[in-house]
């Protein structure tokens, strides 16, 4: 059966991505924040999943105001990187596993979570800058992903709460998976930042570092934060971080922390990134 040995949850700036794609990760301002993923680039090859199932929300690139999921499951063969207003970034396509995509989408659907079936998708920052920052620039990613879309960018948006069962259910759907692979779950977005209005270039280092202690070894008290406390306290685009919650439901109670990263700023945003690894499944 198919298992999940780790967790990995990081920001997902888009300039982190143009950063690396033009060559300035070793600048000054850049560099601290790169520093904080050396560690994870390592581990990432010493640990190499099959199949990552990356929690992120769309930017208004593959859905609109439209048409938006609450939670949409790519299913297709491969996704393409998308444009963005600058030309698509120069990553390599996402190569999905469809049977498993499928797999997960039939068990979220019996299992009263109505995820919407995408068969063309382009993934824009939320999922790519991930990759880069765990991968690097491979010509290749050397995993499958399937990509799990959340609504974050159009109210109403699903509690921390419903994230968090998401993620129990989609333990049970991938651990039903029969194949022998190697699944980790990874939840992008946050840390606390706001992009317009008022408040614009809001970040709060004191939840977002409660937000880590508490979701690391108390994430049931974390999936209980209401989103309007989201939004007061860590910015209207703060609300990001219940993807987190995605990723720790998917994991063990307990779990090992391998790494923890906090930095301010990149752009307007806090960056966290956090590894954890499920001692049962090891
Ligand atoms: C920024 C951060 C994000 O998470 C995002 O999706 C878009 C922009 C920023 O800091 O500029
Ligand atoms: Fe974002």
């Amino acid at each position: 059966m198919a298992r999940i040995t780790a967790g990995v949850s990081t920001s997902h700036v888009p300039a982190i991505g143009a950063s690396i794609d033009l060559g300035k990760t070793t600048e000054d301002y850049w560099q601290p924040l790169f520093a904080g993923y050396e560690y994870s680039k390592k581990w990432i090859q010493q640990n190499l999943p099959d199949v990552v199932v990356l929690v992120y929300n769309d930017h208004g690139t593959a859905f609109d105001m439209n048409m938006i999921p609450i939670f949409a499951i790519g299913c297709a063969a491969e996704f393409q990187p998308a444009d963005e207003g600058w030309g698509p970034r120069p990553v390599p396509i996402v190569k999905g596993h469809q049977a498993m995509a499928a797999h997960i989408a039939d068990n979220l659907i019996q299992d009263d979570f109505d995820i919407t079936i995408v068969r063309k998708m382009d993934v824009d920052h939320g999922l790519t800058v991930p990759l880069s920052l765990m991968f690097g620039q491979p010509t290749q990613w050397p995993c499958l992903v399937i990509p799990l879309a959340v609504n974050v960018v159009l109210y109403p948006v699903p509690s921390g709460n419903r994230c968090y069962q998401l993620g129990k259910a989609l333990r049970c759907a991938i651990e039903s998976f029969d194949a022998d692979l190697n699944v980790q779950v990874w939840g992008t977005g946050g840390m606390s930042h706001q992009l317009q209005g008022e408040r614009v270039g809001l970040i709060n280092q004191a939840f977002d570092r409660q937000f880590l202690d508490d979701l690391i070894a108390d994430p049931e008290t974390v999936a209980q934060i209401p989103l309007l406390r989201y939004i007061n306290e860590a910015g209207s685009e703060g609300i990001e971080m219940v993807m987190w919650l995605v990723m720790r439901g998917a994991l063990d109670d307990k779990v090992e922390v391998k790494h923890r990263f906090y930095h301010v700023p990149a752009s307007n945003t806090a960056v966290g990134h956090l590894i954890l690894e499920n001692p049962g499944a090891l």
